[in-house]
C-alpha cells in the first residue's frame, strides 16, 4: 500500500490543476472557472489528491441544500487505474454527508464508461439523459443520483494521509 494525501484545493495548485484539465476533459475549465469556485462559491468544496507531493487527481462538489452536485474529477493519465478517483469520491462523499447531505447527483457524458463504471461502484444510478448537453459535439449527459448516502464504498488500496489544515486565506 502507497500513501496518498488528500487535502482542500487552494489557488497554488492551480499552475497545475489546468495541465491536467487540459489532459483529461475535451472541453477544459479555465482557470477562472476554478478561481471563481474557490473564492466566490460558497457552496464549493474542492479536494486534490497528491502522491509524493504531486498532485494527482481533484474533485469538486457543490452543497445544495441536502443535495450534493459533484462538478468535477479527474486523475492524471499516468495515475489512472490505481484508485485514486476511489479515495478522492469516498471522501467527497463523506465530506458531503457529514454536511448534511442527503443524496447526490452529476452528468457524465454517454460515451465516458470509464467514469460510468466509477460512479456506479459509489451506488450512483443514471436517471435521466439531457440532451446535447455537451456543447462540443452535442453528445447526451447522462443524469446519476446516488440517492442514499447510507453506505460509501470505500475500495481504493491507499493509506490516507492526513495533512495540518494550512491557512490559505482564500477560500
Ligand atoms: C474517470 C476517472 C476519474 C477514473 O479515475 P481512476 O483513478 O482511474 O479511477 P479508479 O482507479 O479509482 O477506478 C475505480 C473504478 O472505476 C472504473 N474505471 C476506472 N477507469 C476505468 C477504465 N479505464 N475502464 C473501465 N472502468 C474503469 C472501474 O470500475 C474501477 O474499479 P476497478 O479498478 O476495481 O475495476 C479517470 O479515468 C479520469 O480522470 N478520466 C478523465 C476525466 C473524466 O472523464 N472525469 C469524469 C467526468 S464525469
Amino acid at each position: 500500500m502507497h500513501n496518498i494525501t488528500l487535502r482542500n484545493m487552494s489557488l497554488a495548485d492551480l499552475d497545475q490543476i489546468v495541465i491536467m484539465e487540459k489532459l483529461c476533459f475535451t472541453l477544459p475549465w479555465p482557470r477562472g472557472a476554478f478561481e471563481g469556485e474557490l473564492t466566490q462559491n460558497g457552496m464549493a468544496r474542492y479536494l486534490v489528491a497528491e502522491i509524493d507531493g504531486q498532485i494527482v487527481g481533484y474533485a469538486g462538489v457543490w452543497l445544495i441544500f441536502d443535495e450534493g452536485h459533484i462538478t468535477n474529477i479527474a486523475v492524471h493519465p499516468d495515475f489512472q487505474r490505481r484508485g485514486v478517483a476511489s479515495a478522492l469520491l469516498t471522501r467527497l462523499l463523506s465530506n458531503a454527508k457529514a454536511c448534511g447531505i442527503e443524496s447526490c447527483t452529476l452528468e457524465v457524458r454517454r460515451s465516458n464508461l470509464p467514469a460510468q463504471k466509477l460512479y456506479e461502484k459509489f451506488g450512483f444510478l443514471p436517471e435521466g439523459v439531457r440532451k446535447g448537453y455537451y456543447t462540443d459535439t452535442k453528445e447526451d449527459a447522462l443524469l446519476y443520483w446516488k440517492r442514499s448516502m447510507s453506505e460509501i464504498n470505500e475500495t481504493y488500496d491507499w493509506v490516507i494521509v492526513e495533512e495540518e489544515e494550512e491557512e490559505h486565506g482564500e477560500q
